[in-house]
């Protein structure tokens, strides 16, 4: 028989009652009600604790002890429970209210085993908050077509969450796509399947004109420069098609048609800006050597199935990330809109991990990735692209692409303006849920949408495996720093009396 732990009261409806309760529960807790022969599932939404003879029109202690004295404990507890659906009809939500004076249990742990359990296509995120013996799975087809952000503030645990959930896409063969920001997942060990690292090499033949223009820094306002700019790009792109030049030439072959137009005297009033053109041309070469490879391959075709294919870029600045991931992105997009017209293509879903996702996707600023990141939030479902974004700052990402994520896993949040945002992007996250983030620990999360039946709080596992950019102990880190030191030393001393030296 499970507890009970209070009764309804006043007016309730037919999502919404309030109890009175002598013990406390704690927030986040499921409850049951049974009513109009139905067992109708609920979750506590908000406490308050209050007494009916201590109110807040007592100025004197002396008094408050006076009448603790003859009352007693006359505390009550009262609380809000919102209902989530009948247990034994799918969860759909009862057409009648609870009478008040029904009975309020704690949810039986068998019932909420049979809602987290999914057949086939569940994945285990952790564990319940409240109930720890209940697991909580969630739907890999939900949460890959319909997004996911996971938000919450740095150290709150987002990486662990991303790697458990990788780990567990990896057991039913996923294919997934990371953008690696901190290079901390390049070297990570799942236990179902392999790291297939991808380097971030673009082939700039293969960029479109803009990306090459933002790569070689001509500003869309610099109109003049990036005139000249396409005008060499455009005939040399020709002479390429045409087997004129090789593409080794790529670069060579631009900057030469820009120096035959220096020569060019119907061109001398602009002297200056198509020099300028040229020396970023030799900026960008020299920049960006390290991320431009004239023989570079489609990286699309570099991805793999049952792999955690990771794209590093770690050390890639700001702008070169920005182009990699939107030109990753929409080729992942046009290959797969390619696989399901005929057949060519990317052959399998990808579900992409975007962590920093407000750099790449801010909300004030435009950037490249913004546009294919919000594209794919957008009509990723139709052609099985998943997008996960990650961001510790949820206030300055694109409100767009979070509203897209039909899906969201909250850690710790302790900024009330961050709270707002992601409050205004999901409809399912009540006031009171909010309420509850800063107050989580570590690992400790709210999961919402529609990979769950129903909101749950859950302690999302540790991941097991090996991950780079965890909390580094510091102390020890020292310790064995000066270790390793003594050991150089006493190794160097050892050498030196071999060789007969006196110490
Ligand atoms: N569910 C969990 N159970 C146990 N420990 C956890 C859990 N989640 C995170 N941790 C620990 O907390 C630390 C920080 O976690 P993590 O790196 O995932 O945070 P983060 O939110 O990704 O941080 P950042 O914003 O800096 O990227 C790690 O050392 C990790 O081991
Ligand atoms: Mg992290």
């Amino acid at each position: 028989m499970s507890k009970i732990i209070g009764r309804c009261v006043g007016e309730t409806s037919p999502i919404e009652v309030s109890f009175v309760s002598k013990e406390m529960p704690k927030v986040g807790e499921y409850v049951s009600l049974v009513y109009d022969e139905k067992r109708v599932l609920g979750m506590i939404e908000s406490l308050v604790r209050g007494s009916v003879s201590i109110n807040d029109d007592i100025y004197d202690p002396k008094i408050i002890e006076k009448i603790e004295e003859i009352e007693g404990d006359d505390h009550y507890i009262k609380g809000t429970i919102r209902i989530l659906g009948d247990i034994d009809n799918d969860l759909r939500i009862p057409r009648t209210p609870a009478p008040p004076g029904t009975e309020v249990k704690v949810a039986d742990s068998n019932v909420l085993k049979t809602i987290f359990e999914i057949e086939d296509t569940g994945l285990k995120l952790g564990n319940l908050i409240t109930q720890e013996e209940v697991e909580v799975q969630v739907d890999i087809d939900k949460m890959v077509t319909r997004h996911l952000a996971i938000l919450a503030m740095t150290g709150a645990g987002k990486s662990n969450t991303v790697a458990v959930i990788t780990d567990g896409l990896l057991n039913v063969n996923g294919s997934i796509l990371f953008f690696d920001m901190h290079s901390e997942y390049v070297n990570a060990e799942f236990s179902n399947g392999q790291v297939n690292k991808i380097n971030a090499l673009l082939n700039p033949q293969y960029l479109s004109f803009f990306e090459l223009a933002r790569l070689a820094d001509i500003s869309r306002k610099a109109y003049v420069q990036e005139r000249y700019f396409r005008m060499a790009y455009k005939e040399t792109m020709e002479s390429l098609q045409k087997g004129f030049i090789n593409s080794n030439e790529f670069f060579i072959d631009i900057k030469k048609r820009l120096s035959d137009l220096l020569e060019n005297e119907s061109y001398k009033d602009d002297k200056k800006r198509i020099t300028a053109v040229l020396n970023k041309m030799n900026y960008l070469e020299d920049q960006y050597s390290n991320i431009l490879d004239l023989n570079a391959p489609n990286l699309v075709n570099k991805i793999k199935i049952n792999s955690a294919n990771v794209i590093d870029l770690g050390s890639v600045d700001e702008v070169a990330s920005d182009i990699i991931v939107s030109h990753i992105l929409k080729k992942v997009l046009s290959k797969r809109k390619e696989f399901l017209r005929t057949g060519q293509g990317l052959s399998f879903p990808v579900f992409v991990i975007i962590e920093e996702a407000h750099i790449l996707a801010p909300k004030n600023r435009s950037t490249n990735s913004k546009n294919w990141i919000s594209r794919i939030a957008r009509e990723g479902r139709k052609f099985g692209v998943g997008l996960c974004i990650v961001s510790q700052s949820p206030k300055s990402l694109d409100p767009d692409s979070l509203s897209q994520a039909n899906n969201m896993i909250i850690l710790r949040l302790v900024e009330p303006t961050d709270q707002r945002h992601v409050q205004t992007a999901s409809e399912s996250l009540s006031e009171d849920l909010v309420e509850q983030l800063p107050s989580l620990n570590i690992g400790e999360a709210v999961v919402l949408g529609l990979m769950t039946k129903i909101p749950t709080l859950v302690k999302i596992d540790e991941f097991r495996g090996k991950l780079s950019g965890r909390d580094l102990k510091i102390v020890e880190e020292w310790k064995k720093s000066v270790e390793e030191k003594k050991k150089k030393l006493e190794t160097q001393r050892e050498e030196f009396r071999e060789l007969g030296g006196d110490y």
